[in-house]
């Protein structure tokens, strides 16, 4: 059984550790694209012109994918510049790495409620290990964890569509301690699965 489900399971995480181009709209394309079939499926019309792709779009919202009319025009302009016939290497301008912010942004909605997800900040634990932050984002957590005298159960999903130089600002926010995008492709590129993570947990 584990056997026969390993590679499909391996395809699966090397897509999650692979990041999507950064840009406002792989965010939207990782959390809209990703819950009735996997990036797999999406990214199989990789190629598409602006308008097949426009087409897709209005195909799956046929099947009930719900997105704003600002989202649409992003994930769009997005599919277009990044999948399309003749995609866009260079990254977009990009507004200055500011920790805090993509802190704010990406992981204040649940790290700042006890009852959803441990706190981050001011953890002693993270100066010595602050590649463990980067893994959790890059591949996700799982297993029981205790802080204090709560106890989390609920798995935290990996954060694919966050690039390197992103999560090193995080990092650096959160260890206190300069952490560089070099240092964060390192950990992407171990390729662990969110069980792993879980065993790497530096203690508190
Ligand atoms: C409400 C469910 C749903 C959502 C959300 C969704 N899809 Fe799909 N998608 C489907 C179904 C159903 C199929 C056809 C069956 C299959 O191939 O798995 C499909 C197939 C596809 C295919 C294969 C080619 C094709 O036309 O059949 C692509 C490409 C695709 N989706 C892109 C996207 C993109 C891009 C998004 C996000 C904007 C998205 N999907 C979101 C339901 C969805
Ligand atoms: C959707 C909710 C959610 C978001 C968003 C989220 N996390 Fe998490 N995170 C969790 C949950 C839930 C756990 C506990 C997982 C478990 O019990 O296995 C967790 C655990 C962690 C841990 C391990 C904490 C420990 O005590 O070992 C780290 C580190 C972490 N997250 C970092 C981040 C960072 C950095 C971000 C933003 C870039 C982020 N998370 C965004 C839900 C979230």
């Amino acid at each position: 059984m584990f056997r026969r489900l390993a590679p499909v399971l391996l395809a699966g995480l090397a897509l999650a550790a692979s990041p999507l181009p950064p840009g406002p709209g792989s965010e939207i394309l990782y959390k809209r694209c990703s819950s009735c079939h996997t990036l797999t499926t999406t990214l199989s019309a990789r190629g598409a012109s602006a308008q097949e792709w426009a087409a897709i779009v209005r195909k799956m919202e046929g099947y009930g994918m719900r997105l704003t009319e600002g989202e649409r025009q992003t994930l769009l302009d997005y599919l277009a510049r990044h999948f399309g016939p003749e995609p866009q290497s260079a990254p977009e301008a990009s507004a200055p790495l500011d920790g805090e912010a993509l802190y704010r942004r990406h992981c204040a909605t649940c790290h700042e409620q006890p009852d959803i997800a441990p706190p981050l900040l001011g953890r002693p634990a993270w100066r010595e290990h602050p590649d463990y932050i980067a893994q959790v984002v890059f591949f996700g957590l799982s297993g029981t964890l205790r802080w204090e005298d709560r106890s989390y159960a609920t798995p935290m999903e990996p954060l694919p569509f966050l690039d390197d130089a992103q999560v090193a600002a995080v990092v650096e926010y959160l260890a206190e301690q300069p952490f560089t995008a070099e240092a964060a492709a390192r950990e992407r590129a171990k390729g662990l699965t969110p069980s792993l993570v879980r065993l790497l947990r530096p203690l508190p």
